[in-house]
């Protein structure tokens, strides 16, 4: 009862009191909410800037481009990687905690099923299937560890269990939630689920290393000598897990984070593009970008902010330690939530009704001075699942699955 006359008290502190807490549950979800930080998200989101306004802050990264390079240097960096890879102190971690809004696929976006060349695969077993390909390539079992979402993690591991883990041996494949951050209306009041209690989301893929951390994996990755992690994302059919190249350049540069990113096709691609803000990297979101850098060449005629990032980042275990101990930013998104009102009834909104916080992945960059930058190819490195139908829709990331297949199989 204390309880819930305290969740109570808290509430009406913080203009909540139209959440009404009738069940220890909710009281408890209630207590555990950090308000001053969500009262500081709701400012952000509704006085959110769209573009920088000091671009004289930054400027242009520089890629390392592999056609650019000697082939005995570029050998040399595999090498470098695959002797690592062979060693066993490399690991993989998928972000598998994101709704997948935009698919629209009911379940954990990893289950989402496509037909690549005659076989139906879900895109976890597609990332599998690179694991098994490096197993015999370098007779070492990689370790891969999932980050699931409170809310899909149940359906995520019932899932491998059901597919028998596709027959890679389940000790190496390990799962572990991420955390999760009220959503707020746009009155920047809580919103309560179908199930009574507020409507929590996923923190963004940026929520991984304090995941990593809470949940023991740095721990564990430390004790079995796991020295360097490929972080990536489930929904790229192309990612290269286990790449050696950017590994072995990352060692060379003697950096602790290696990103590969693809050259945006377009200026208007709506994609996050790397720059050095003050000296560090960083992303600049599609939305921040001001006209005049998104459309600035150099003497070639290159973008100079072209750079884009593709979810495909390297780190060293001291930078998933470092990244884990500092409070990465949240970025503010719109999105549409179903709620119950307080009639009591469940209203489906046709439009973004809701803030969403996120942390990325890539705010973590700028925690060092320097990381390697390797320029990939689109056609090699990129075909993401985002839509239903369109662009970046399973349509085009098959055609860019299998052509790239054909090539290199
Ligand atoms: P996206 O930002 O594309 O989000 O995720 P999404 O959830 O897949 O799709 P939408 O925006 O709702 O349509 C890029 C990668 O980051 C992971 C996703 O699973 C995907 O692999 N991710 C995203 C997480 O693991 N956690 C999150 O909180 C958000």
């Amino acid at each position: 009862m204390k309880k819930i006359e305290e969740a109570r008290r808290i509430l009406e502190k913080y203009g909540q009191g139209h959440i009404n807490v009738n069940t220890e549950e909710l009281a408890d979800q209630v207590l555990k909410i950090d308000f001053e930080q969500l009262q500081e998200l709701y400012e952000q989101a509704i006085h959110k800037t769209n573009v920088i306004n000091n671009i004289e802050d930054i400027k242009p990264v520089k890629a390392i481009n592999p056609e650019k390079i000697d082939k005995k240097q570029i050998d040399e960096y595999i090498k470098t990687g695959e002797d690592v890879v062979k060693s066993g102190k490399f690991a993989i971690a998928i972000m598998a905690g994101g709704q997948g809004t935009r698919l629209g696929h009911q379940g954990p976006k990893g289950t989402f099923e496509i037909e690549l060349n005659s076989k139906v695969k879900s895109l976890f077993e597609v990332v599998v299937d690179k694991l098994k390909e490096a197993q015999k390539k370098y007779n070492v079992f990689i370790k891969c560890y999932i980050m699931t979402s409170p809310e899909n993690n149940e359906e995520t591991v019932s899932f491998f269990e059901k597919k028998n883990y596709f027959g890679y041996p389940k000790q190496y494949i390990e799962f572990f939630k991420q955390g999760e951050i009220p959503l707020l209306n746009k009155q920047g009041k809580l919103i309560l689920g179908e199930d009574g209690l507020i409507k929590l989301a996923s923190d963004g893929n940026g929520g991984i290393f304090y995941s990593m951390a809470k949940n023991g994996i740095i721990d564990e990755m430390k004790k079995n000598n796991i020295k360097w992690v490929f972080i990536g994302s489930v929904d790229n059919l192309l990612v290269k897990y286990v790449d050696t190249l950017l590994l072995g350049l990352a060692i060379k540069q003697n950096v602790k984070i290696a990103t590969r990113t693809i050259v945006k096709n377009s200026p208007y691609e709506r994609v996050g593009v790397l720059c050095k803000k003050n000296g560090k990297v960083k992303v600049i979101e599609y939305t921040e970008l001001q006209n005049e850098m998104r459309l600035a060449v150099d003497e070639y005629g290159e973008m100079i902010y072209g750079e884009s990032h593709i979810m495909c980042n390297l780190y060293n275990i001291e930078a998933i330690e470092k990244a884990s101990t500092k409070e990465l930013k949240y970025h503010v998104a719109e999105k549409k939530a179903k709620y119950i009102n307080e009639k009591g009834e469940l209203v489906v909104p046709e439009k973004e009704n809701c803030y969403k916080f996120e942390k990325f992945i890539f705010d973590s960059f700028c925690l060092f001075d320097e990381i390697a930058i390797l320029r990939g190819k689109r056609e090699e490195d990129f075909a993401p699942i985002k839509n239903k139908d369109g662009t970046d829709c399973p349509e085009t990331a098959k055609k860019l699955y299998e052509e790239y297949m054909a090539k290199n199989a």
